[in-house]
């Protein structure tokens, strides 16, 4: 397996026969149940395990766990049981979740390794390799953190170890081999989360359009063929809405296109289009100061179509993919859009700009055009940060879902719930269509007080090209970034979305 990116945990599969680390977690399920070796732990240890667990009222139950120090007649120094719930019950997701929890009960000293043995007692609904899989896939989504620019703690010092600092991760399981071997779509998965977690805690000093473009154009490596267009193509290719935007910033708009082509021949994609503003000042109808911090997060959509990217590419799915992101910056300045300005999209489409802080749907519109005229998708959905009203609808642990297809929408709302990423669907109709007609153009870039995320879903709707097309439209502006965090992700950034489709891509698009 290839080794994991600098700073990634290190995550490898052992039997359980095989010697363990000084730190062990333990998995116990409802009861708590242990496997043969715990019992067999147990056993050396003159029971250790049941009295310890009885006494700390630890009875298996998910997330839940308890410790013990130095127990005689066992070889661990820190031993951890860790409550997996019910076997019967639990899914992927739970297993994930279990996963995460316990790498935080591992990681709390100044170990660099530890060992998880997960061996699960009595009846499961997936296989041991499989719930072996799935917490490893936990555990190495909750070790991330961006640390990058904490120069005094990184300050690694051999000798003296910081707490938090586990490096590597051993999961001892009934069938180690094939455990790695399903382990492998699993860090496809964890990477492809992780790479947007990254992109969306980059500030945007360091992330600008082209830094942006260029990280993704690192997909190569994984056998994405990424193409770059810089401000010349889209000028050519009348890109006027996103060019507007993106006139404001000293730094050029780019906008990226990824083929993954994994499927067969001549069989059309898949699309997906991220909102990939690196920093949204508002332009000219400029946000108040307190917390526009936040707003090197505006790239969150188009930090999920790359990460997703990665997956697809990384775990070879069998499908023809094309992502599309559109990166630019939104800055007030001399040359910028101003309030009353009428733009061209390049639908043909004039659009009345009447406040610039609404960027995100003249950004969306150009390379949703685009993707569409070039690749005739037979399926698009679009990501975005678009709307603070999105979180006032929803709050920050749903993502808002538009959507012209009841079928692609059920879809995606299924993988929603296998993956725990969760999205409520909110309603495209002709009222909101209504607030958005324009006296001076075609359609103008703001609805009016009420229904702020519905209005902007509506102005996106008139940039679908064929009605036929399903089309989703997802607002992650309350899930990207800060929201609520869990057992599996632990950063600003969240990554949202990223397993969501591939899940979706999984069940509905391939073979
Ligand atoms: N990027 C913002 C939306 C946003 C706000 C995302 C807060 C995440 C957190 C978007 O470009 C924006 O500014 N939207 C405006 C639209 C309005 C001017 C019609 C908004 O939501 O206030
Ligand atoms: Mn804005
Ligand atoms: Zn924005």
């Amino acid at each position: 397996m290839p080794a994991s990116p600098a700073g990634r945990l290190d995550v490898s599969f052992a039997s359980l026969k095989d010697d363990t680390e000084e730190v062990v977690g333990l998995l116990a399920v409802d009861g708590p149940e242990f496997g043969a070796t715990g019992k067999a732990m147990d056993e050396s240890g003159d029971g250790i395990l049941s009295r310890a667990a009885k006494a700390a009222e630890f009875k298996g139950k998910a997330k839940s766990s308890a410790e013990i120090l130095a127990p005689a007649g066992i070889a661990a120094s820190r031993l951890i049981l860790v409550g997996g719930g019910d076997a019967e019950k639990a899914e992927e997701n739970d297993w994930v979740m279990a996963g995460g929890a316990a790498l935080a009960k591992l990681d709390t000293h100044k170990a660099k390794s530890a060992s998880l043995v997960v061996e699960v007692a009595g009846e499961s609904r997936l296989a041991q390799h499989e719930i072996a899989a799935a917490m490893a896939l936990g555990a190495y989504l909750r070790s991330y953190k961006f640390e990058k620019y904490q120069t005094k703690k990184k300050e690694d010092n051999e000798d003296e170890p910081k707490p938090n600092g586990l490096k590597k991760l051993v999961v001892h399981c009934l069938d180690p081999k094939k455990a790695e071997k399903a382990f492998e779509r699993q860090k496809a998965i964890g990477d492809g989360v992780m790479l947007a977690r990254d992109l969306v805690n980059e500030p945007a000093n360091i992330l600008g359009p082209v830094e942006f473009a260029e990280r993704a154009q690192a997909l190569e490596k994984v056998g994405i063929e990424v193409e770059v267009l810089d401000a010349k193509d889209l000028k050519k290719l009348k890109m006027g809405a996103l060019l507007a935007v993106a006139q404001g910033s000293p730094r050029p708009a780019r906008v990226v296109v990824m083929h993954w082509n994994g499927g067969k021949k001549n069989h059309s994609p898949v699309a997906f289009v991220g909102k990939g503003v690196v920093f949204d000042t508002g332009g000219i109808s400029i946000k108040p100061a307190a917390g526009m911090e936040d707003m090197k997060g505006d790239m969150g959509g188009a930090a999920c179509v790359v990460g997703l990217m990665h997956v697809l590419a990384a775990r070879k799915a069998k499908v023809n993919a094309v992502g599309i992101i559109g990166c630019v910056e939104n800055m007030p300045s001399g040359e910028a859009t101003r309030p009353g300005d009428i733009v061209t999209s390049m639908s043909g489409q004039t659009i009345e700009v009447l406040n610039t802080d609404a960027e995100g749907r003249l950004v969306l519109s150009d390379i949703m055009w685009y993707v569409q005229e070039r690749y005739k998708p037979k399926m698009m959905i679009d990501l975005a940060t678009l709307t603070g009203a999105i979180m006032v609808a929803l709050g920050k642990n749903f993502a808002g879902l538009f959507c012209n297809n009841d079928d692609l929408a059920t879809s995606i709302l299924e993988a929603s719930k296998v993956t725990d990423e969760k999205a409520w669907r909110m309603p495209l109709d002709k009222s909101f269509h209504k607030m958005i007609d324009s006296k001076n153009a075609d359609v103008k870039n703001l609805g009016g007080r009420w229904g702020g995320a519905c209005t902007a879903a509506a102005f996106l709707e008139r940039f679908v090209k064929d009605k036929e097309t399903p089309w989703a439209h997802i607002d992650l502006a309350g899930t990207a970034m800060d929201a609520p965090r869990n057992d599996i992700n632990q950063s600003w950034g969240s990554g949202w979305g990223v397993r969501l489709l591939d899940r979706l891509v999984a069940e509905k698009y391939e073979g």
